[in-house]
């Protein structure tokens, strides 16, 4: 059995290991396991990601784009933007610090004609980073945590530039580990039906930071979560603003684990309530985090057009088509989205809904409503939740 195979992705044409080398008891591919990382589980993030870059090129009115894929891997991720973009990217830097990996990932350039296009480096992305700027795009998709990357990142990337992070240490984000969370990202994680969207508000929060201790500010273009990542995409500019743009911006959330009532306090220093005042319980907090938007909204809708007109041309996944197309739905939202089971569960519901029809019986009866890509069983609402399960209760 050889040790690599070549695979199609996209446009893209994927020399890989051999996933059948490198399974457990269950059958099921360890990508860490091989020499050279490439997780097809992954697919989904590549595809929406190779779609922002053309929504990006088009927002920012920028062509010929220099793009940094810092942590690359096969190189599966920066090959397919290139690929998939062709009319937009100009170049494409492609780094491991593995002597394999940018073997792996010279033989993918050549394997999609990349030549010209695509340069290959060997080095630490702190280093290539800080020594290398003027990038339009950074990608930052490391292993677990993004944090040690995210100033140097800050610094590689141009005035307006995009800056895409990636983190899959979801137990700290998710509140399952907060000190963890507080060592890495300044900020205490929370473990609720919405933690997806506190850990992404927790990751924009030190990405922001980050940013205005170097005297920039980034503002949040596009977020996503599923599986097992959270992912953030900010513009950034190269100039200071006021308490670095993160006035108005940073907060936290307060949570009642009885009644499920949730609010975002706003401000670094904000008078939080110790007990619900309906149920009288002691609330539980997370934060700091970032409270504004997680997109903005032009951008996201354009991520979805793009998607759905492109799907064929471009071979993406279906899965990514709705992902784009619910996100283009919640952006303006209320934060903090419930879920069906929790609502049933706490509210002592006979029968779960589906959140779809929950959220098409709200927006009849008058009440604002979405979807969220963050949980199937998620829906965004501003009514409270002892109000929301009496809807709940009249569906039968
Ligand atoms: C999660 S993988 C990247 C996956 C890739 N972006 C993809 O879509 O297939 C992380 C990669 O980071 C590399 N890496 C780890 N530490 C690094 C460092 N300090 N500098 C550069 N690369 C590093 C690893 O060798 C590994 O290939």
């Amino acid at each position: 059995m050889s040790d690599y195979v070549v695979v199609e992705e996209g446009l893209a044409r994927l020399k890989v290991p051999n996933p059948s080398l490198y399974r457990d008891e269950r059958g099921r591919f360890e990508p860490a396991w091989a020499p050279v990382f490439f997780n097809p589980r992954m697919r989904l993030s590549r595809d929406v990601g190779s779609v922002l870059v053309k929504a990006y090129a088009l927002y920012s009115g920028r062509s010929r784009l220099r793009v940094l894929d810092a942590l690359a891997a096969t190189g599966a991720r920066g090959i397919r933007y290139a690929v998939e973009n062709r009319e937009y990217v100009g170049s494409v830097v492609l780094n491991d610090l593995s002597p394999l990996a940018a073997r792996i990932a010279e033989e993918n350039v050549r394997l999609n004609g990349l030549e010209g296009v695509a340069q290959v480096r060997n080095m630490d992305a702190s280093r290539l980073m800080l020594e290398e700027g003027g990038f339009d795009i950074v990608e930052i998709d490391p292993f677990g945590t993004p944090a040690p990357f995210v100033d140097p990142a800050l610094r590689a990337v141009s005035h307006n530039g995009m800056l895409c992070v990636t983190a899959t240490d979801m137990p700290p984000l998710l509140g399952h580990y907060p000190y963890t969370s507080l060592r890495k990202y300044f900020s205490w994680s929370l473990r609720t039906e919405f933690s997806r969207e506190t850990g992404a508000r927790i990751l924009l929060y030190f990405t922001a930071r980050e940013a205005a201790k170097l005297g920039k500010r980034v503002y949040p273009l596009y977020t996503q979560s599923s599986d097992h990542y959270i992912r953030v995409c900010v513009k950034v500019e190269n100039r200071e603003a006021e308490a670095g743009g993160l006035k108005g911006s940073v907060g936290y959330v307060e949570y009642c684990p009885r009644g499920l009532h949730r609010r975002m306090a706003v401000g670094v220093v904000p008078r939080l309530r110790e007990r619900c005042p309906v149920c009288g319980v002691k609330l539980l907090y997370a934060g700091p985090l970032w409270v504004g938007s997680l997109w903005d909204r032009d951008f996201a809708v354009l991520v979805a057009r793009i998607y759905r007109e492109e799907l064929g041309r471009r071979r993406l996944s279906r899965r990514g088509e709705k992902v784009t197309r619910l996100i283009a739905s919640e952006v303006d939202a209320p934060p903090l989205y419930y879920t069906t089971d929790s609502l049933a569960s706490k509210y002592g519901l006979a029968r779960e809904p589906s959140a779809a029809k929950l959220v098409e019986r709200l927006s009849e009866s008058g009440f604002p409503a979405s979807l969220t890509h963050f949980d199937s069983k998620g829906f965004r609402s501003s009514l409270p939740p002892e109000k929301l399960a009496s809807v709940a209760r009249a569906m039968g």
